[in-house]
């Protein structure tokens, strides 16, 4: 082997180095890249190839030619490492660029739940009475006869029962309570040592009723029932006069006109002067600034007595009031059913 066979064969390496180095170089993408990898540094790339070489030349010669093989293919490797990492950087800056999140942009408004009137008006009358010292009474909407109308002094030829048209799941006992007077009637009755009450109890009704805007086949009452010793109609008018300032604003007045409930005696029906008008007279009170909110009275002493309670020692005082009528007029809703619909427009109107 001659000298310069080796020098021709260390610059062989040398060459194949620099057009290795220099293609990779030059590779504007990985796909070419590749193919400068493959190229030079595969099996059958050139700068492998060159290894062939070695079996020409003599034994010393053939260490320093090694090396520069070597060499060139470490160049060439690490030339291409960094160029393919200088594209994956490229890569991940441009996806990031395109997925960029501009945090400032709006938001989509999130819907949020609201109460519905119907519900709200009952949580703010029993906060109402709980201020006052009432308990809450859980009250059942499947009633019987003797709940619903006997213990209250309906018996059943009673004309009154007629003012209460009734839906029976079992005639003539079984029914859907036609109003939240049961509720008394199961307080009283089922004291086992009679004590004083002061309860409220809300909940659904129904009565065969047509529809119409101002009346439903369901709806919602709250009782009220007061039984101690001495207890007066000036103590139910005072209660109520409270209620009527807490729920319709400081300078409502209330009056009691004269009617006639079956379960209490004397019994009344309670106006609260106009909300709308203070009393002056407009379309909402029919001109007269008054309007009704509920009925009430001195719990009459045949239920007292019906129900274990000694009317000689023990006196009360009832009221039943209508929760949609109050809704309405408390929020200025015009149609009974609206509060039944869960129309998101309604629900959004009345926020
Ligand atoms: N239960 C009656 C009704 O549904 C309302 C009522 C009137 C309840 C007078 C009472 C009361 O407790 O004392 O029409």
């Amino acid at each position: 082997m001659e000298e310069n066979e080796t020098l021709d064969a260390s610059l062989g390496a040398k060459k194949a180095q620099e057009e290795a180095l220099n293609d990779i170089e030059n590779a504007n993408d990985e796909a070419s890249l590749e193919e400068s990898y493959n190229r030079h540094l595969s099996k059958k790339g050139k700068i492998s190839l060159l290894m062939n070489e070695m079996g020409r030349l003599a034994k010393e010669q053939r260490a320093a030619f090694g090396k520069a093989v070597n060499e060139a293919k470490q160049k060439a490797i690490a030339a291409y490492e960094e160029k393919k990492a200088s594209f994956a950087k490229k890569k991940l800056a441009e996806r990031l660029e395109k997925e960029k999140i501009d945090v400032t942009l709006p938001a989509k408004a999130k819907k949020k739940g609201r109460i519905n009137p119907y519900y709200k008006i009952i949580d703010e009358i029993t906060d109402i009475f709980l201020d006052m010292g009432y308990e809450v009474v859980e009250g059942r909407d499947c009633e019987t006869d003797l709940y619903n109308f006997e213990l209250l002094n309906v018996p059943k030829d009673h004309p009154s029962r007629d003012m209460q048209d009734t839906f029976y799941l079992e005639a003539p006992d079984l029914l859907l309570r036609t109003q939240t007077s049961a509720a008394q009637s199961h307080t009283m009755k089922e004291k086992e040592v009679k004590t004083p009450i002061r309860m409220i109890s809300p909940g659904k009704t129904y009565r065969r009723d047509d529809d119409d805007m101002t009346h439903s086949h369901q709806f919602a009452q709250i009782e009220g029932l007061v039984v101690d010793h001495d207890i007066s109609l000036a103590n139910l008018k005072a209660t109520l006069e409270l209620f009527a300032k807490k729920m319709f604003g400081e300078k409502r007045e209330i009056r009691l006109r004269s009617s006639y409930f079956p379960f209490t005696e004397p019994s009344v029906e309670v106006d609260v002067s106009c909300m709308n008008c203070g009393g002056k007279g407009c379309a909402m009170c029919k001109g007269t600034g008054w309007i009704e909110i509920l009925g009430a009275g001195m719990v009459n002493p045949k239920v007292l007595e019906m129900c274990g309670y000694d009317p000689k020692e023990w006196s009360g005082f009832a009221f039943g009031l209508g929760v949609e009528r109050v809704a309405m007029l408390r929020y200025g809703i015009d149609g009974i059913r609206r509060m039944y619909q869960n129309d998101v427009r309604f629900l959004k109107d009345f926020e």
